[in-house]
């Protein structure tokens, strides 16, 4: 049986939640963090996205873990995993069977408690000699508490890196900077910059997984904080950004309309056509990614890429 901990009590997530929905929604433009399209259905509704022909990030990232875990494995002797925004931990799998030989501990990281605890459930159940540790946590506010322990390798995959902002993106990875030993190895995951029709096509599928996983995040506010959101009046949108080499995922207001947020007295209107943010996923070429790691302290020993350089799989280092 897998052990849970809970940094995050539901009372906790409540206070938060509402603290980034009362400053999303009296901002302009409004905005709201994409860690709040994660309950259990919106955890369900991204797997389903991983398994669509346009998303192609998950695809890849298992194809690098499939060639190179053994690589992994023998560089890292890692004792302890320690996987950041954990999801299923379905491509985990090729990392706890590489890591077999000095593997003791695994423990899975996430914000959405249920999903969490049936995944971390199926791996215990896999793996019995490995001891599971699961902790629902934010890892923006509680890395300073995660489990410490001699050669951990700590994996954030998936391109999630790509879904903060440049300067959250740096006191994250400085913050995990600063928990770090010597013999302590960061796995990140991240996707490449590409043609934006691919890019686009990724975030926009034919059959609008992705459209129900961003008005997914409307649902939880509806449940929640008792606000009355009509679901089928905010329209899917996803953007690329030339500029700043992200993705932007969007919900338009398809008329003029008020909503009321109950448990916040929250009385909010939205425009006609007015597109509220919901999440970036940040693409970066090898000279982005060196620049937000470096900031913080961490120097890429590893690069390894897919054969069509769609996405990257990077070892990363304490620098001296
Ligand atoms: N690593 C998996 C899942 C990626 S989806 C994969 O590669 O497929 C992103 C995951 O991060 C979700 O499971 C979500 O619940 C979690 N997450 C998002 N923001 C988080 C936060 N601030 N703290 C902890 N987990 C978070
Ligand atoms: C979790 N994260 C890396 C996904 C991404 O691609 O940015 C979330 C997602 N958003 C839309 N589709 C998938």
């Amino acid at each position: 049986m897998p052990i849970i901990k809970r940094f995050l009590t539901p009372d906790d997530l409540g206070k938060s939640l509402r603290q980034d929905v009362a400053d999303g929604l009296t901002a302009f433009p409004k905005t709201l963090p994409p860690k709040w399209f994660y309950d259990e259905r919106g955890s369900e509704l991204f797997e389903e996205i991983t398994r669509l022909e346009e998303y192609y990030p998950t695809r890849r990232e298992r194809a690098i873990l499939t060639e190179r875990a053994t690589e992994i494995a023998s560089v890292t002797g890692a004792r302890t995993l320690l996987e950041l925004g954990a999801g299923s931990g379905e491509k985990t799998r090729l990392l706890l069977d590489a890591l077999s030989g000095t593997l003791e501990t695994y423990v899975p990281v996430d914000v959405s408690g249920d999903f969490l605890a049936s995944a971390a459930d199926q791996i215990a159940a896999e793996y019995p000699g490995l001891r599971v540790q699961a902790v629902v946590a934010d890892y923006e506010r509680h890395l300073d508490q995660l489990p410490a322990g001699p050669r951990r390798l700590i994996a954030f995959l998936g391109g999630t890196i790509g879904n903060m902002e440049p300067a959250e993106r740096v006191s994250f990875l400085g913050g995990l900077r600063a928990s770090m030993g010597e013999d302590d190895a960061l796995l990140i995951g991240a996707d490449l910059v590409k043609e934006p029709q691919r890019l686009v096509r990724a975030y926009d599928d034919a059959r609008g997984v992705t459209a129900e996983f961003n008005r997914n995040v409307l649902r939880v506010i509806n449940r929640e904080l008792a606000a009355d959101f009509d679901v089928s009046r905010f329209e899917h949108v996803a953007v690329w950004d030339r500029e700043r080499e992200r993705i932007e995922m969007r919900l338009r207001s398809a008329q003029a309309q008020t909503v009321r947020v109950g448990a916040l007295d929250l009385v909010v209107e939205f425009a006609a056509g007015e597109e509220m943010r919901t999440e970036i996923s940040a693409k970066f070429r090898r000279e982005s990614f060196e620049a937000s790691v470096s900031s913080a302290g961490l120097g890429i020993d590893q690069w390894w890429t897919d054969t069509d350089r769609d996405f990257v799989l990077s070892l990363v280092r304490p620098s001296l």
